[in-house]
């Protein structure tokens, strides 16, 4: 991807295990809004075993989900996201707003973030209503029990969950 030095560049972190419908909204609306989105998935040290899939395999889902949107770019990074911004020389976050219960450790990861990096500015969007119930964590439960996902989240993402989730009860048996 070229550069130019005024291009408004964004990051859109998260864990995104594994992507889903809600998350596909934002970033294709801020790809509309920012002239380029890396979308960043963490690899932190406190959720380390704690994710369904590994970092590559979160990315290449991410990567299949997003093809179809050429200023959007995928990538990881581990530690804090305001120095991967900082490396990255993008001064904008996006989150995604679900629901006022989201608002509140948003608000502090936001307050968190300038106070590491003062050039960091974090714009949230506010979820489609359609997706505002949707998380990763519940799309994982209702296809570990074999429940129909596609409605929630991205084909790429469906497929891998009922992969992961066959050859897991496949293991238990
Ligand atoms: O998808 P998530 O789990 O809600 O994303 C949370 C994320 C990755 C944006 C946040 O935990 C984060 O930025 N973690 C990186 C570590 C960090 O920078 N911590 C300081 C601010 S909380």
């Amino acid at each position: 991807m070229f550069y130019t030095f005024n291009m408004q560049k964004a990051i859109y972190p998260g864990s995104f295990d594994p992507m889903t419908n809600g998350h596909l909204d934002i970033v294709t609306r801020a790809s509309k809004i920012f002239d380029h989105v890396t979308v960043a998935v963490l690899q932190n040290r406190s959720k380390r075993g704690t994710n369904l899939f590994e970092v590559e395999e979160r990315v290449q889902i991410i990567r299949d989900a997003t093809a179809h949107l050429p200023n959007v770019s995928v990538d990881s990074f581990q530690g804090l996201t305001a120095e991967y911004a900082r490396d990255l020389h993008v001064k904008v976050i996006v989150r995604g707003l679900r629901a006022i219960s989201d608002y509140e450790s948003e608000l502090q990861i936001a307050h968190l973030n300038r106070q590491l990096n003062r050039d960091l500015e974090t714009v949230f969007i506010m979820a489609a209503t359609r997706w505002s119930y949707v998380s990763s964590t519940m799309a994982k439960e209702i296809a570990s029990y074999g429940g129909d996902i596609l409605k929630l989240v991205p084909a790429a993402s469906a497929k891998a969950l009922k992969e992961r989730y066959a050859s897991a009860n496949q293991a238990a048996t």
